[in-house]
């Protein structure tokens, strides 16, 4: 009998190279992150006939504000866009859309249509797809303390989990980072514990469902030991003594 290939059940994914991708073409960085809706699209389709459950994209981060101006606001355009003309589709699908990461600071626009996107997507049981925009872990991981600090609830991990703002789903089997950098910057600090790493060094424009194929292979040949041996985890407990 053919063995079952392991299949992560959330898979997070920093979605990097976008304004290189623009770049090396000679085209606006703009261009980039609009070919960027492309992939997303793409590996959003894939999900659910590979058995992945939760997607979690990183879009846009605390320290992005720091970009020029122009495309921040940019960025602000491309997700209303995006989201005008996807939401129709992705209720279709039976995609639950949610959104993570600080309203603070949004505008009443944006924030606007975050919310009619997840409000047309909230009977969804299909595939889940949570978009951190606006997000960083340290914020997260802070304001989940803020917040049972003000409720008198002591801190411990299990209260801080659920203090969390993706505690709605489980942590990340697996984490991608595209873009050819070796780094999470400040995604998903506290829920990546022991999510497995891949940095692709595809451009985010570039990854497709083979690239994906191939990231989920390079998945299923890992251990996830969570602390212990390897014995223990194959079950050969002849070893363990
Ligand atoms: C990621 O692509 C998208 C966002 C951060 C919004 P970048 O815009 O960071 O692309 P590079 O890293 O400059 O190529
Ligand atoms: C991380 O990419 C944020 C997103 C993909 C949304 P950045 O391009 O902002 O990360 P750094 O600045 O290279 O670390
Ligand atoms: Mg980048």
């Amino acid at each position: 009998m053919a063995e079952q290939l392991s299949v992560p059940r959330h898979i997070a994914i920093v979605m990097d190279g976008n304004g290189r991708w623009a770049s090396k073409r000679y085209m606006p960085r703009i261009a980039g992150h609009k070919q960027g809706v492309d992939a997303l699209k793409r590996i959003v389709s894939a999900c659910p006939s590979r058995n992945i459950e939760i997607l979690t994209v990183f879009a846009f981060s605390s320290e992005n504000w720091s970009r020029p101006v122009e495309e921040v606001s940019a960025l602000m355009d491309i997700l209303a866009m995006a989201l005008s003309r996807e939401v129709p589709k992705l209720k279709r699908d039976g995609v639950r859309l949610r959104f993570v990461g600080a309203r603070e600071g949004l505008s009443e626009r944006t924030k606007a249509g975050l919310e009619q996107a997840e409000a047309a997507t909230a009977d969804n049981s299909g595939l889940s797809l949570n978009v951190c925009f606006n997000y960083g872990g340290r914020w997260d991981i802070a304001s989940a303390a803020a917040r049972l600090a003000t409720a008198g609830t002591p801190i411990t991990e299990a209260s801080l989990s659920s203090a969390l703002s993706m505690a709605f789903c489980a942590d990340p089997d697996l984490l991608i980072r595209t873009g050819n950098e070796m780094r999470l910057s400040n995604f998903l600090l506290w829920q990546s514990a022991y999510s497995e790493l891949y940095f692709s060094d595809l451009l985010w424009p570039d990854f497709d469902e083979a690239a994906l194929d191939a990231v989920l292979l390079a998945y299923a040949s890992r251990e996830r030991r969570f602390g212990k041996t390897s014995d223990q985890v194959s079950g050969n407990s002849a070893a363990t003594t």
